[in-house]
């Protein structure tokens, strides 16, 4: 009997559980090698070293010194994600900064971001094609902007004497481009050739992520309903004219869920442990959010929200929706982060509304899962999501995902419509078009579903039925990094 050597893969990310998470990225990252490890690919991440993976370190392993790269001094350093294979890339003047991973407190992209990225993409093409001793890898993978140089890299300046590598693009969100003025492009390190259409040339400036995807040998996208949608105007964001041109080479995987992570039988930051046939213990969890939040105590509907406060997310029209809930005697739950404006509005909101409409501004972790186990019904109004994770989490934890029909919502959610609650497969709620309107009539929806508990029971039963594993999408990758690697089995 022949054992076949396990398949080497680099996979190149700017985040990872449980180093790094500003979003959804870190948790596919960080769940990647595990979800394909059982499918005959051992997968090597290489992340940046910011300080707070540069403390989890303790004694790492030199492999390899750069004098100058993109001109500043540099190491790659052995360690471990987990159980598996960690390289870091420690480049004290690119991170070693306090601030977040792409910018400062304040929210401002660090003006070097570029330089910062770039380097990152360079050494993830050293270690793919095998420049660095010791390592070699049969794919590279890499995931957004802050990764897609790798691949360009591979292209148009592999290591001086060694073969290319077939590599994978990941586009988590194509809001997030990368580009950048064409000044940069001297520093960057590649032939004149590359600076063209057909290479990292964008609008007359560098495009990061063009780059990758116009390098790659095959692009993904985190739902196949994003991966559909990103060839129309409105999602592709300037690059749908490319995601079309590359036709087959695209197609979407959906994410898993760490079932390690979450998991209401076992989640240990959470008041009481639940599963689908204790369905009925949940409300202990519901009782201590409402604590925690400052919300009146009752037996009607909890919305919550866990999210990124932003125009993709929708919380905007959300934020016009909240009269319609608290009129409708609803309570809302809400943590998350970002645009200054939304921040502002929903805390306004809570003071309008004390003790049904409770604001945590900030990131919390812990939070989110007691929030999970806790509310009755998520709220996601994204405008677009190439896969959204919080609604899987709500899924898996009875916390029913009332959700825009979009990308990976459209593709995780099946909506209660009567034709599926008779078929009893429902899973949740899905609403057509991001309107203050649209939104209000899907919470009346939620809330008219829960007064009916016995149909509420199932569609959170048929939720945390569901199998959002990585079981089926490790297979997915796996399959594809062998097909690039002209492997078959
Ligand atoms: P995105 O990556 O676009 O923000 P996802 O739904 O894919 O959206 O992933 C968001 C991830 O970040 C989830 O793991 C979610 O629980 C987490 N998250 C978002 N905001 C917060 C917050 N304020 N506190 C804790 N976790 C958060
Ligand atoms: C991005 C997307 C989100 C997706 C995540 C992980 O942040 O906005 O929809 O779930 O990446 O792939």
């Amino acid at each position: 009997m022949t054992v076949s050597k396990p398949l080497a893969v680099l996979s190149v990310a700017s985040e990872a559980v449980p180093l790094v998470k500003t979003g959804g990225l870190s948790d596919v990252a960080g769940a990647l090698p595990a979800a394909v490890a059982p499918h005959g690919v051992a997968m090597t991440t290489l992340l940046p070293g910011y300080p707070a993976v540069m403390r989890s370190l303790g004694k790492a392993r030199v492999l390899h010194k750069y004098d100058a790269l993109l001109g500043t001094p540099a190491r790659l350093l052995a360690a471990k994600l987990g159980d598996h294979p960690l390289i870091v890339l420690d480049a004290p003047v690119l991170f070693d900064r306090d601030g977040g991973p792409y910018g400062d407190d304040a929210g401002r992209d660090w003006g070097d971001n570029w330089r910062r990225f770039a380097a990152l993409g360079r050494a993830g093409a050293d270690l793919a094609c095998g420049a660095v001793k010791g390592r070699k890898f049969d794919v590279l993978h890499a995931h957004d902007w802050q990764a897609a140089m790798a691949p360009a890299y591979v292209r148009f300046a592999p290591p001086a004497g060694k073969p290319g590598v077939p590599s994978v693009m990941t586009i988590h969100n194509m809001a997030f481009q990368g580009y950048f003025s064409a000044d940069v492009f001297p520093v960057l390190g590649l032939p004149t050739e590359a600076f063209a259409i057909d290479g990292v040339e964008y609008h007359g400036g560098v495009g990061f992520l063009k780059a990758g995807m116009d390098s790659a040998s095959a692009i993904t996208t985190v739902s196949p309903s994003y991966a559909v949608e990103i060839r129309d105007p409105a999602f592709g964001m300037g690059l749908e004219g490319l995601i079309v041109s590359r036709g087959e080479r695209v197609s979407g995987i959906v994410n898993g869920i760490d079932t390690a992570q979450w998991n209401p039988a076992t989640d240990r930051d959470i008041a009481m442990r639940f599963t689908a046939r204790t369905l009925d213990k949940r409300v202990v969890n519901k009782r201590a959010l409402e604590a925690e939040f400052g919300l009146e105590i009752d037996d009607g509907p909890l919305f919550i929200v866990v999210s990124r406060l932003t125009w993709q997310k929708g919380m905007d029209v959300l934020a016009g929706a909240i009269a319609h809930l608290v009129g409708n005697g609803a309570r809302l739950a809400l943590l998350g982060s970002g645009d200054a404006a939304l921040e502002a509005a929903f805390v306004a909101a809570a003071a309008r509304h004390p003790g049904r409409i409770g604001v945590r501004i900030g990131y919390d972790e812990a939070l989110s899962h007691r929030m999970q186990a806790g509310g009755d019904a998520i709220l996601v109004p994204s405008r677009f999501e190439p896969c959204g994770l919080t609604q899987l989490y709500a899924l898996a934890y009875g916390c029913v995902p009332v959700v825009a029909h979009t990308g990976g919502l459209a593709d995780t959610v099946i909506d209660a419509n009567i034709a599926a609650i008779d078929a009893g497969v429902a899973t949740g709620l899905q609403f057509a078009g991001v309107t203050p309107a649209a939104v209000a009539q899907a919470i009346s929806r939620a809330i008219a579903l829960y007064r009916q508990p016995d149909v509420w029971r199932m569609v959170q039963r048929n939720g945390m039925k569901a199998d959002f594993s990585w079981a089926q999408s490790g297979r997915a990758y796996a399959d594809l990094y062998r097909k690039l690697a002209g492997r078959t089995s």
